[in-house]
């Protein structure tokens, strides 16, 4: 049985073709341009007509957080919920985080979220968070490479006292990555000095919700980028991947730190790109509680919006993930007591990644090349998932037919997070999903979900030769 994408224009992150799609079983067979004929139909093939419609591959993103327990709160969607939202939105493949803590066991948690992830609709993969690097979270890190198909860990210069790396700590386990190859994800902030300006904001009875991006100003997440990079660099040049970055500061940092010859990644979010503390983290309670995540939404007055757009132009950014880490507004975020310091951390965005970042090509900021490269196939190029991120023969039919032309409007009562708010409410997006395939099966179409719950395959990984 083959499934035939006709008439629609495939984009790739090298090029763009009017070409014809060919899907046998879960893989694509062939993609045929029409100028040589296109494909014409047999007896018995399902033809998905894309007139006038982009045919692109599905996208990857590479930094969730499905029902994450923070302790205070469990993040709203679950594998399910999350996944069925992304598949709405054109993302086909998600990485989401085993979580270590200080004194817990590396494959104990791997187990855990093994587990609670079965229930995924598209495919999925997981990252490893150490987040208590000692000798033994080290060895067990460096196993999973081989048991589990895992070629990441991520650690935090955030949050002391949870997650917290020190620098001794971020030393040994990107030796480890060095040795190894996997991936060191990096959330860059200074969390010492961040905490000081946190505790000084609540003495100085400043606690509404702009006070959190105005306590983790962009020189403390560019000083953390800075030394990520360094320490990076000592270990003997571990692969470093700087997660949600989200200042100009940092970014500045980044194409430094690759010029000395650092092997460093970045990506940012769309909330970084679109959302900011003057419009939307300022406008008080509780409004301004959905926007509290970090690291924080940024001035845009100061020009970090542009300055990412360019970045993701240039390829000083790789990778845009969400960083999907939804909590409702009334249930969850303020019901802690209505100070920035007790809101959970975190901005559900999984559904519109796509149509967020299509809106750079919308505003001739980036081509429709770099959405799918920033998108879909360097986030699969990075993460060593060699059958994602590209419409072609012998990839996984991870198909979307994507309307650029159809406008929509993004928020709460439309979308299909387990969110009862919507970061992006009111926003009129041109450009819309139509028809979604997840290894070669119609899991959305026109809206409807046409999928099942644990279909999503888990996705081993290997160390990726562009990392090396
Ligand atoms: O605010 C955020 N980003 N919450 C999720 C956890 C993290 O730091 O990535
Ligand atoms: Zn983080
Ligand atoms: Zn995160």
């Amino acid at each position: 049985m083959r499934t035939l994408v006709v008439n629609g224009t495939v984009v790739n992150a090298d090029g763009r073709t009017d070409a014809d799609v060919v899907v046998v079983g879960e893989s694509i067979e062939a993609v045929v341009p029409r100028t040589a004929g296109g494909i014409v139909p047999s007896e018995g093939d399902t033809v998905i007509d894309a007139t006038g419609c982009l045919v692109v591959p599905g996208g990857v993103d590479a930094h969730v957080h499905m029902q994450l327990d923070t302790g205070a709160e469990t993040s709203s969607d679950t594998f399910e919920t999350g996944t069925i939202a992304a598949a709405h939105g054109g993302t086909t493949t998600i990485v989401d985080f085993a979580e270590q803590r200080a004194g817990g066991s590396v494959p104990e948690s791997f187990e855990k979220r093994l587990a609670e992830a079965a229930d995924s609709v598209v495919d999925w993969s997981l990252h490893q968070v150490l987040g208590g690097v000692n000798d033994q979270a080290l060895v067990d890190a460096r196993a999973l490479v081989e048991r589990e198909g895992v070629a990441s860990i991520k650690l935090f210069m955030a949050y002391p006292g949870r997650l917290y790396s020190d620098d001794g700590q971020m030393l040994r386990a990107l030796q480890m990555c060095a040795d190894t190859g996997m991936l060191a994800m990096v959330h860059a902030e200074n969390g010492l000095a961040i905490d000081v300006l946190i505790a000084q904001a609540i003495a100085a009875g400043n606690t509404t919700p702009e006070w959190h991006s105005k306590t983790r100003p962009p020189e403390l997440e560019a000083e953390a980028v800075h030394r990520a990079a360094v320490l990076a660099r000592v270990a003997g040049n571990a692969p470093l991947y700087i997660v949600h970055l989200s200042s100009s500061h940092a970014l500045r940092e980044v194409v430094e730190a690759r010029g000395r010859g650092t092997n460093i990644f970045a990506e940012t979010c769309p909330q970084y790109l679109h959302l900011s503390l003057e419009e939307h983290l300022a406008q008080g309670w509780p409004g301004g509680a959905a926007y509290i995540c970090s690291t924080p939404l940024r001035s845009r007055a100061e020009g970090h919006h542009a300055d990412l757009w360019e970045g993701l132009r240039a390829d000083e950014l790789a990778v845009v993930s969400t960083d999907h880490c939804p909590f409702c507004l009334r249930e969850q975020k303020i019901v802690h007591g209505l100070s920035f310091d007790k809101v959970p951390n975190g901005i559900g965005g999984v559904e519109h990644r796509m149509d967020l970042v299509h809106q750079g090509v919308v505003g001739g900021m980036i081509s429709l090349e770099r959405w799918v490269e920033v998108c879909s196939a360097a986030p699969a190029r990075l993460f060593g998932l060699p059958r994602k991120g590209a419409i072609a023969p012998g990839m996984d039919a991870d198909v979307v037919v994507y309307d650029p032309a159809k406008q929509h409007v993004l928020g709460a009562a439309s979308h299909h997070m387990n969110l009862d708010h919507s970061a992006y409410e009111g926003m009129q997006v041109p450009g819309a999903v139509r028809t979604v395939m997840s290894r070669g099966e119609v899991i959305v179409d026109g809206g409807r979900f046409l999928g099942r719950t644990g279909r999503g395959r888990y996705l081993r990984r290997s160390v990726s030769d562009a990392v090396r």
